[in-house]
């Protein structure tokens, strides 16, 4: 067995009168990767934490090397050779690249910037992942999945001896994942100690040697890497889970409910027309960069689009009046939660009723207390683990306030829901309910139109999938549909522009 680097013991944490870690033991090891594995709000960012010097444990030992240490802030982590990718992004959006990278510790000579060597360790640092942007672009113009790779590489140009990465992966996709996975490889080589937190079970199977599971703050198990996934969710739920996608039962479909028609955005979709019926929910696949992102922003009214028409109910929805689309009965979930859909330091009741308060309002006044009774019922529904409705929502766990996110939508009624990425960052668990939520929403006759990078999601809760390549549609595959059969797809435009454009016209026609 490896050397232990470092070494939690009987750490606990408390936040007031809740107990968020209860005596937990971690070993990571040289050279190794140990995975945390647990439901949302188990205490997982929470433990990593207190080795990032972010939180101090109220009792219990931190070693590194067998010493006990005391890390009471950043750069003390830093001091001993802790580098951390926290869950939620720490970039300054103003920021460029370059500068976001070497932030805090900007290379200096004689007291002065050295802009050109600060550049070359920004650039080493981006070549190590393969991220191919412009050093001076601002961090706040990438798209989020850029924005987690400028992160990773800002840790890994600390050249840390000790690597703690916190859902890196929640906003990659399968080629980005498998590039940091090649560089997490080369670091354990050269001995680096990691702990690596995910909610992709198959992840933790590749890169993680083993497997520390928390539930509720409680340290349940180490398990080898290679238990089989039944296994890890029982420890990390207490219970099995029989379907992982609860959908073999689609309602009847109804009426068109959403048309999308030539749709068109230069630079970023052309000519998309679709359909989503009553009752149905629609895949919507592609790469990053496909499009997928920007016509769900379109039809959610945060962006204007050039040309052709979005229907909602019957109703033509002009581009760019988030209001309109909302009273129209759309509800959006966007890719980056903390940025586009939370206000993080309003309560959770608060945001989930945010498209509500005011259509709720009877002569103008809102109506607060309904308001706060329903959200009360909508968190209890969807199962939100919060001390309380009044806790602001950025303490809440990273799933928990995407689980708010729905049920904004949930309070709201909404008709037409466009989900983006619904459950990044959301535990096995959490995920299943969240499936529910759709099947409901779809079973009152609501539509459903759900863009996912996540594979086995996208083929197992939609009824029909729309697959984009290069801003079109590339064509749309039944429900049983292959891994391969989507990609297959994905890449047509990308691959060449011009044979693309056949496929394109070839293809069903996704008005089906
Ligand atoms: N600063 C804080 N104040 C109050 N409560 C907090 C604070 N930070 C975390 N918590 C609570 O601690 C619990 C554990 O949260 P934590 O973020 O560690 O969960 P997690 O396992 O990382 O979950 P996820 O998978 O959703 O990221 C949650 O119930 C959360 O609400
Ligand atoms: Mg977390």
């Amino acid at each position: 067995m490896s050397e232990t680097v470092l070494k939690l013991e009987g750490v606990t944490k408390s936040f007031g009168p809740v107990d968020v870690i209860k005596g937990v033991d971690l070993n990571v090891r040289r050279g190794q990767v140990q995975a945390l594995l647990g439901e949302n709000g188990a205490g997982k960012s929470t433990l990593i934490k207190m080795i990032a010097g972010v939180h101090e444990p109220d009792s219990g030992r931190i070693l590194v090397d067998g010493k006990e240490v005391r890390i009471p802030d950043t750069k003390a982590s830093e001091a001993l050779g802790i580098a951390t990718i926290h869950q939620e992004l720490n970039l300054v959006p103003t920021m460029s690249v370059a500068e976001n990278i070497v932030l805090g510790r900007t290379p200096q000579r004689y007291g002065l910037v050295n802009r050109k060597h600060l550049k070359a360790q920004a650039q080493a640092a981006l070549h190590l992942i393969g991220l191919d942007v412009d050093l001076d672009t601002p961090v706040g113009e990438l798209g989020v999945a850029k924005q987690q790779l400028v992160e990773i590489a800002k840790a890994l140009s600390m050249n840390a001896r000790i690597l703690i990465l916190d859902e890196p992966t929640a906003a990659l996709t399968g080629k980005e994942v498998d590039a940091l996975f090649t560089v997490l490889e080369g670091l354990k080589a050269k001995g680096v100690a990691m702990v690596f937190i995910s909610h992709h079970l198959d992840e933790l199977a590749r890169i993680a040697e083993t497997i520390c599971v928390l539930r509720d703050g409680a340290f349940i198990a180490e398990v080898p890497s290679d238990t089989d996934e039944d296994e890890l969710v029982r420890l990390m739920v207490g219970r099995s889970i029989e379907n992982q996608y609860p959908r073999d039962t689609p309602p009847e479909r109804g009426d068109v409910l959403l048309e999308v028609a030539g749709l068109t955005t230069q630079g970023s979709f052309q000519d998309i027309s679709f359909e989503v019926h009553s009752g149905e929910v629609v895949g919507l696949a592609g790469l990053v960069g496909a499009g997928r992102t920007e016509i769900i922003r379109a039809i959610a009214g945060a962006d204007t689009y050039d040309s052709g028409s979005i229907r909602v109910n019957g109703q033509e929805l002009r581009g760019g009046d988030i209001g309109a689309a909302i009273r129209a009965g759309v509800g959006h979930i966007p890719e980056d939660r903390k940025a586009q859909a939370l206000v993080l330091d309003a309560s959770v009741a608060d945001n989930l009723g945010f498209a509500t308060l005011y259509p709720t309002a009877r002569a103008g006044i809102a109506d607060r207390s309904g308001q706060h009774r329903r959200a009360g019922e909508v968190a209890e529904k969807l199962r939100i683990r919060m001390s309380g409705l009044d806790q602001a929502i950025r303490n809440l766990s990273g799933g928990n306030q995407q689980k708010a996110v729905f049920g904004r939508w949930v309070l709201a009624n909404s008709k037409v829901l466009l989900l983006d990425e619904p459950t990044r960052g959301v535990d096995v668990g959490a995920k299943v309910e969240i499936y529910n939520i759709i099947n409901e929403v779809t079973a009152a006759g609501g539509a459903v139109l759900m863009a996912s990078s996540d594979l086995p999601e996208v083929l197992g809760m939609s009824d029909r999938i729309l697959v984009m390549s290069g801003g079109q549609l590339a064509g749309q595959l039944p429900k049983d549909s292959t891994q391969d059969e989507v990609m297959t797809l994905a890449v047509a435009n990308v691959t060449s522009a011009t044979s693309a454009a056949a496929t394109n016209s070839a293809s069903h026609d996704p008005k089906d």
